[in-house]
């Protein structure tokens, strides 16, 4: 069902990648990354988990970075390759379930996923086995949101209903209904069987993450209006809690 999911997503997240390739958007992600990963010593082995159509290897592959990126789906591997050809970038993609790898222990020095571990059936094991794969004093960076906890937690739903109504009277832009069963029908069955949908995040990462072995650097909840501004954000209708955590081996 997961792999289904994501194999009818392939093209429309092609699109989405090719609008965020635009410079001043690809230039905050970038620097954004590089400051988090400044104190690594290159060259670096970067591992892009559920890279899907391939955004962190086309914004940091360069000299100092080899990029690896995986993905269960085939058509997002494809779409990737494609991507990669076009914009002339080198980097590894393979298809691959980031819970059971077949890297050896201690490749990489970075491993960095984007909206990846919130559907995922087992984060906990993916967390273990990233840690496996990682370098000691290696890095991890999960960009991720809780894109259902309004269905969970009423006080997610109360702020939700505020910034709904918000981009609807001040943009007219209906957001995107995750998890709505009447009108968004394959994401509320997606909903049901990811086991994150109604965790706190960050907090069940922290928790994990740390039972594991690393030691949680930084955690900073809605990144996205540092990084990209929150009214703009807002404009694009865009109201879901995303979270980032900086991870150490
Ligand atoms: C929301 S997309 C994010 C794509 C990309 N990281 C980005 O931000 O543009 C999630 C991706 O995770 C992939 N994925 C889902 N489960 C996976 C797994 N178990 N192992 C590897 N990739 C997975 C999907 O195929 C999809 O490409």
């Amino acid at each position: 069902m997961i792999k289904d999911y994501w194999t009818k997503a392939s093209s429309d997240y092609s699109d989405l990648i090719d609008e965020e390739m635009q410079k001043s958007y690809k230039d905050k992600w970038l620097n954004f990354i590089l400051d988090e990963i400044k104190d690594l010593e290159g060259p670096l082995e970067i591992l892009d988990i559920g890279t899907g159509p391939g955004f962190f290897p086309l914004i940091l592959s360069s000299k100092d970075r080899h990029l690896t990126g995986i993905d269960l789906t085939e058509a997002m591997i494809e779409e990737a390759q494609k991507k990669l050809q076009a914009f002339h970038v080198d980097a590894d993609l393979f298809i691959m379930d980031c819970q059971e790898t077949t890297f050896p222990d201690q490749k990489f020095d970075c491993i960095i996923c984007r909206n990846l571990v919130w559907t995922l059936p087992d984060p906990e094991k993916a967390y273990k086995e990233w840690f496996r794969i990682l370098k000691p004093g290696g890095r991890l960076l999960i960009f991720d949101g809780s894109w259902y906890i309004h269905h969970f937690d009423p006080s997610a739903k109360e702020k939700y209903q505020a910034l709904k109504d918000y981009v609807k009277k001040t943009y007219d832009i209906d957001v995107y209904p995750y998890g709505d069963k009447e009108t968004n029908p394959d994401d509320y069955e997606l909903m049901k069987i990811t086991f994150l949908s109604d965790k706190a995040r960050p907090a069940w990462d922290e928790k994990t993450l740390t039972s594991l072995g690393f030691t949680v650097d930084k955690v900073l909840e809605d990144y996205l209006d540092f990084l990209v501004g929150k009214e703009e954000r807002l404009a694009r209708g865009d109201i879901s809690p995303v979270f980032f955590i900086k991870a150490s081996k």
